[in-house]
């Protein structure tokens, strides 16, 4: 009797244990119908963006890029691309018309996490010296004129109001920075100071968003390119606007009628998100709560924090690793995404990927295949959800652009160049993204859309925008 007793137990554990998983499924559902309606709202936010600041959700942030690069930029220029847990040195020569990337070096670098959230001038100060060391490798020789400043582009993937091609102050911080002394200031005064203060004597041309970076960088390389995005620690997007098209901007029009935007879609959120208690509650105890709704339910910052608050849950409401809760499973952020995608992809007959990652991570031990089987479930849904939001996502650029339909600009191809870690390695995701977005263009359009993947565009666009940007222009001598 004691037997069957505990067997009824375990069974009722079990039960539970998948009505979470069902309610999860339902509440995460992202049925096309849906989709259309975020990417409606995604494009009516663009407009609210565009009409006037403060207008929307979406700060449709106005770039100060007119012109992309054309292929014909000449000379040596540095970028720091700083927006993650790394930040990335790079010097590029630049050939001019027709001979491209000549060279292109790079170094990166980890950002101890408590200059994350410390003071402005210890971010930079660090920054400054990884950026000093690195510029003292550069050949001897390979800077053409001795005695004048080097030249950089700075790619700053954070939310800011630009002031101009080369300045402007950091609205908020997102993906887990938090230096309130920085908010308000203008980051390249701050960049540049920390320059003076390391005896480095180099000139800021361009301040960029790492998807203006990335559309730049795209541009580059094909002129079909019209929009970028990012999926990675944080998800965000840029594309070419009209320059009529933005009620907002109060300058003089340029002369290429056009002007690229950054949107903050991280920032996005509408009542036809499918949100969950879980997504709820991440929200509530993050460092910016009630901000950057849609980055946490697609971006790689969080999908395995969704993961583990969804497992905690099993846990603790129907025992599903057994009588204790794992202690190791209440620590926030314990589970990241990349071993939440290794686990996806496991496709070992015994699972042996996931048992070893909840071994090693979680130190839960003797796992069954069945529950196994449930967590790559699980990964499935909360995965699932972010990349068929990011299509919906682009679809809703492709709106505003009137390019979602087959009437629309003949056979011209739209190139949307894609970057950031979540694409790049989390195949199942980008798989996921790119076959929702066909699905929802409909096969003929579909054709026409292209998505790119630009690898490490960012950087090599912020060099291209220094180059472009340049006093030096006209003068080649100092
Ligand atoms: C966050 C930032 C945004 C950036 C994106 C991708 O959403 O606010 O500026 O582009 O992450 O790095």
């Amino acid at each position: 009797a004691v037997v069957v007793r505990r067997q009824m137990r375990k069974s009722g554990r079990w039960a539970k244990a998948m009505a979470i998983v069902k309610e999860l499924e339902d509440k995460c559902g992202t049925p096309i119908t849906r989709l259309r309606s975020v990417a409606d709202s995604m494009t009516v936010e663009m407009h609210a963006g565009l009409a006037s600041e403060g207008g929307s959700k979406l700060k449709m942030i106005i770039s100060f890029v007119d012109n992309l690069p054309t292929g014909d930029e000449q000379g040596l220029f540095y970028a720091l691309d700083l927006g993650g847990t790394n930040f990335r040195v790079l010097r590029v020569h630049l050939g001019g018309k027709g001979k491209g990337v000549v060279k292109q070096e790079f170094e990166e670098v980890s950002i101890p996490p408590h200059l994350m959230t410390g003071t402005s001038d210890a971010l930079f100060d660090y920054i400054a010296e990884a950026l000093a060391k690195f510029v003292a490798t550069e050949d001897e020789g390979s800077h053409p004129f001795p005695g004048r400043e080097r030249e950089l582009g700075f790619t700053f993937s954070f939310p800011v109001r630009q002031t101009s091609i080369a300045s402007g102050t950091l609205i908020k911080w997102t993906k887990g920075f938090s230096i309130e002394d920085a908010v308000g200031e203008d980051v390249v005064a701050e960049l540049t100071k920390a320059l003076k203060r390391v005896g480095l004597d180099m000139r800021v041309n361009a301040l960029v968003n790492d998807t203006i970076g990335t559309l730049a960088g795209g541009r580059y390389y094909n002129p079909d390119v019209i929009a970028a995005v990012i999926l990675g620690t944080g998800t965000n997007a840029a594309y070419v606007e009209r320059a009529t098209a933005i009620p907002k901007w109060q300058g003089p029009l340029p002369k290429s009628g056009e002007m690229v935007i950054n949107m903050e879609w991280g920032n996005f959120r509408s009542s036809h998100l499918p949100l969950t208690e879980y997504d709820q509650a991440l929200d509530a105890e993050s460092l910016n709560p009630g901000e950057q709704i849609l980055e946490k339910i697609i971006s790689g910052m969080y999908l395995g924090e969704i993961l583990r608050r969804v497992l905690l849950r099993m846990a603790e409401e129907a025992a599903f690793f057994g009588d204790t809760v794992p202690a190791k499973l209440k620590i926030p952020f314990i589970l990241r995404t990349p071993d939440m995608s290794a686990m996806h992809h496991d496709t070992s007959p015994e699972l042996k990927v996931v048992g070893k990652k909840l071994q090693d991570i979680l130190e839960i031990s003797n796992t069954s295949l069945k529950v196994r089987k449930v967590i790559i479930k699980l990964c499935d849904i909360v995965a699932t959800r972010g990349a068929r939001l990011s299509a919906a996502g682009i679809l809703g650029i492709l709106k505003k652009l009137e390019r979602d339909n087959i009437s629309s600009n003949g056979s011209q191809k739209s190139v949307i160049a894609l970057d950031g870690g979540l694409f790049e390695h989390y195949t199942k995701f980008s798989s996921c993204m790119e076959s929702t977005l066909k699905e929802l263009l409909g096969g003929e359009v579909a054709d026409k859309i292209v998505i790119e993947h630009s690898n490490d565009g960012s950087g090599i666009g912020a060099a291209l925008l220094a180059a472009s940007h340049s006093p030096y222009l006209d003068a080649s001598e100092p």
